[in-house]
């Protein structure tokens, strides 16, 4: 038996949780209210990572206001909150890559709330394309939908945690800010990835005297929007992905948004400019 099968899986794992693993996370989460009396805005919340730190910030207690690009798949969010009872709101179609959508995001969440305590930026477009193959222009689509979208709303956030007496911002690197990976055409999200995590560590140096934390979250493959389009398409990926997983399974949005659910509380007051890899491993060899 060679060492690669010795680590494979004897079962292929689920793509998706259960409705019962789901409903044990939204119970846990309600139970807990580790983000009681917050205001969080949190990007991206029509799918995948943004939509499940979403709702386990509304369950753990906080006001959420999101946004997202695609207004139906805001409202199926807003929609599954609210069927919960949970305080979570949003404008749609706002598309951050535009001067001065961030502003209007932020300051309906001020508008609403008083302030705001908490960024997350889960909104990101890339295109993936291997090098001879990526136009100027699909290129510099791709930095806006990486990096500017970041930058515009943690600079439209910044005087109103500045008033708050600080606050915590979350951004989202990758692994593919650290590593290249073998089979993926991913230069551009590359570029776009390393950019985040040089930029939170700035971040977080400018907010230090201010109180704001800045930190990010490296994900492995999670299942989402954004890749479930492309594990239907290539029927191999799936194994792939879980060769370079210590835990053989897939990421869920779930798992992702504990993680951010303990960055953006108080009880890491004293984590910033910290990366923090979620990956079931896969960045450790
Ligand atoms: N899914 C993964 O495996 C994975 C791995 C590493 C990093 N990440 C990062 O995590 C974050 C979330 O990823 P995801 O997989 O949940 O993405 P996703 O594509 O499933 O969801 C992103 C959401 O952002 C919205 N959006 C895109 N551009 C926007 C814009 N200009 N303005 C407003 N909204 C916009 C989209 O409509 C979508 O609803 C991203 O930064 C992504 O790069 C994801």
């Amino acid at each position: 038996m060679t060492s690669s099968a010795a680590c494979a899986p004897a079962v292929r794992p689920a793509l998706d949780p259960t409705t019962d693993q789901l409903a044990a996370t939204a119970a846990r989460a309600r139970h807990q209210q580790r983000l009681a009396g917050k205001v969080a805005v949190v990007t991206g919340i029509g799918s995948g990572i943004g939509r499940g730190i979403a709702l386990m910030f509304a369950r753990q207690g906080a006001s959420v206001v999101g946004c997202d690009l695609d207004a139906d798949a805001l409202a199926a969010t807003v929609a599954a909150a609210r069927d919960e009872g949970l305080a979570l709101d949003g404008l749609a179609p706002l598309d951050l890559t535009v001067e001065g959508a961030a502003e209007r995001l932020i300051a309906a969440a001020v508008a609403g709330h008083g302030g705001i305590d908490i960024l997350v930026n889960a909104a990101a477009f890339c295109v993936f394309a291997p090098v001879d193959r990526m136009s100027l222009d699909d290129w510099h689509r791709s930095l806006r939908g990486e990096l500017d979208l970041v930058f515009l709303a943690c600079r439209a956030a910044w005087p109103h945690l500045v008033a708050r007496g600080g606050g915590a911002i979350l951004n989202f690197a990758s692994v593919n800010a650290y590593m290249a990976l073998d089979g993926s055409a991913a230069i551009a999200h590359c570029a776009g990835k390393g950019g985040v995590l040089a930029m939170t560590r700035q971040l977080a140096m400018e907010g230090g005297p201010h109180g704001i934390r800045a930190n990010t979250i490296s994900p492995g493959f999670v299942v989402t929007g954004a890749t479930r389009r492309h594990l239907d398409e290539v029927p191999t990926l799936v194994d792939e992905v879980l060769r370079k997983k210590m835990i053989k399974r897939v990421g869920q949005a779930e798992d992702i948004a504990w993680a951010a659910t303990f960055l953006c509380s108080d009880e890491a007051s004293w984590v910033t400019a910290a990366d923090f890899g979620v990956d079931g491993g896969a960045r450790a060899w």
